[in-house]
């Protein structure tokens, strides 16, 4: 595990931005798997502005994303799909056709559905670079704690803290979805390299387990532990508690 320190959330975002852009000019086929939550709109706005200045091109790039809610319209304003969008696909020149989150809708089996996307990452090649955030409680994706280091992508129900840390995003009256369609541990760890983003005090307990802390179920993240080629990019307040 590499772990870089910087001084904020902008550099944080500026860092990832720099490896997201050298792998997508690198290869032909670049397959990035993305993240939604606070932490890395700042890296997508970053990616945005490579594109729009200095034509930096995502036409040849496939992407998965880590979740997708359970039973929710693609077009609905909380759908990790309408993140996307807004964050990241409409404004760069990515074939949205090439872009992946996996679903699992009202009459779809979510054990199928979890397999064909495992079946679609595999076609593509697997994952180059795949971006993540981390939960206050040490999830990674959706994958809570007591996940189990070896799953795949499947369905999972949420926990408490992870609805009331997304509950911000929900108007009072508004249904908030408990459950979605995560990959799994062991999916995130078949990525070629790991790139976890982290920023803000409020990470700094769950940073720190991942990093110091034993490997265990109890925090997902420190499954990456075992991973060769793992890099976590911290703001100070983030690393505070290392
Ligand atoms: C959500 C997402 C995770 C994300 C986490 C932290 O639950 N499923 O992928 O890393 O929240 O989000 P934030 O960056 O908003 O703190």
């Amino acid at each position: 595990m590499q772990v870089i320190i910087l001084e904020n959330a902008q550099q944080v975002a500026q860092h990832a931005s720099r490896w997201v852009v050298e792998l997508i000019s690198q290869k032909t086929n670049p397959v990035l798997g993305l993240a939604t939550g606070s932490t890395p709109i700042s890296l997508y706005q970053k990616l945005v502005k490579s594109h729009q200045e200095d034509q930096v091109d995502f036409g040849h790039v496939t992407s998965f994303n880590l979740d997708e809610y359970h039973n929710i319209d693609a077009e609905n304003e909380h759908s990790y799909r309408t993140f996307m969008k807004n964050n990241l696909f409409d404004k760069i020149n990515i074939d949205q056709k090439n872009t992946h989150l996996p679903t699992c809708n009202k009459g779809e089996n979510p054990r199928e559905q979890g397999i064909a996307f495992e079946d679609k990452i595999r076609l593509a090649g697997g994952i180059d670079l795949q971006i993540l955030g981390i939960g206050a409680n040490g999830h990674i994706g959706f994958n809570e704690p007591t996940s189990s280091l070896s799953s795949r992508t499947r369905l999972k129900t949420l926990t408490k803290q992870t609805l009331e840390d997304n509950s911000r995003l929900f108007q009072p009256d508004e249904y908030q979805p408990t459950m979605a369609m995560t990959m799994g541990i062991s999916t995130i760890l078949d990525a070629q390299y790991i790139l976890l983003m982290a920023t803000g005090k409020n990470k700094a307990k769950a940073v720190n387990e991942m990093i110091t802390g034993p490997l265990s179920a109890k925090c997902p993240a420190s499954a990456l532990q075992l991973h060769e080629h793992a890099v976590i990019i911290l703001d100070k307040a983030a690393a505070s508690e290392l």
